[in-house]
């Protein structure tokens, strides 16, 4: 029995290990797949900020535009770079080896970061990042102590000055009629061009669109279920009349 119980506390040691090492907050947001608009912001922000390091590179750039009703020259034309085909899958020119040499660690690709970061964790790693001195790029972050990635919405959110802090809520200025998100950065050393609200939106619809890559058949995965539930129910009908049909002489 000791042995047992030995073996199962052995067992259990990599969860423990692995639960101290995460952050001690995380700020939470409620993905919406169905929201086409916001997963196409999403896109627009990724192609433009985060394709240069980060492939997306088990997924193709049709399939993108079709699921997110984007026409297929728009986005050629603003979304992809001039030597890639709308057939192609969304690669990167930069090689593991290059990666490696400018960052000290590759950038990952990021089709499926979802689904091993969680969104909550992304969308508090994205506005994360902060002020270090002691840092390669000057910058550190919340949720990921020493990262190796440059600071690269640094122009949209501004340079905070201090950790982020968790969101405490949104209220509404009674003068101006703004909304003010509590909690977040507080002290910035240079501004960016987006207020924290929008900036928020912002890593939002990117987080939103990075919840799609990891699985683009979400959508259509809950809308077959409600089939499946339908076509059950129905057959359980069925099923109990027979029931009731054969066991009529038994009983
Ligand atoms: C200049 C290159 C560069 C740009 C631009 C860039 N990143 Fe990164 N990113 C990196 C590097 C390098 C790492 C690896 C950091 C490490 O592991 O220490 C990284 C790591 C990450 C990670 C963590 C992956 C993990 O290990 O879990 C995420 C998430 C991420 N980047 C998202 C983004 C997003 C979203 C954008 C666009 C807004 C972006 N990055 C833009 C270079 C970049």
């Amino acid at each position: 029995m000791k042995k047992v119980v030995f073996t199962l506390l052995v067992a259990l040691l990599p969860v423990l290990a692995s639960a101290a090492k995460g952050p001690e907050w995380l700020d939470r947001i409620n993905t919406d797949q169905a929201d086409t608009r916001s997963l196409q912001r999403g896109a627009q922000v990724y192609f433009n900020n985060c394709m240069g390091c980060h492939g997306l590179e088990y997924a193709r750039y049709n399939r993108v535009a079709k699921d997110l009703e984007i026409p297929e020259d728009i986005f050629q034309e603003y979304l992809m770079s001039t030597d890639q085909r709308i057939g192609d899958l969304m690669t990167i020119a930069m090689s593991r080896q290059d990666g490696t040499r400018f960052f000290g660690v590759a950038p990952p690709d990021l089709t499926l970061i979802a689904r091993v970061r969680g969104t909550d964790w992304l969308y508090t790693y994205l506005r994360g990042f902060y002020a270090d001195e002691t840092r390669p790029y000057g910058v550190n972050n919340v949720v990921y102590p020493d990262v190796g990635m440059p600071h690269a919405m640094v122009d949209a959110q501004g340079l905070c000055a201090e950790p982020p802090k968790p969101v405490a809520g949104v209220r509404i200025d009674p003068l101006t009629g703004d909304r003010i998100s509590e909690g977040g950065c507080e002290r910035y050393l240079t501004e960016g061009q987006l207020s924290k609200v929008e900036f928020d939106q912002s890593m939002f619809d990117l987080v939103n669109f990075l919840e799609y890559m990891g699985e683009p058949i979400k959508l259509e995965r809950q809308r077959l279920g409600w089939f499946v539930m339908a076509f059950l129910t129905v057959f359980l009908a069925f099923s109990w009349l027979l029931y009731r049909e054969l066991w009529k002489d038994v009983k």
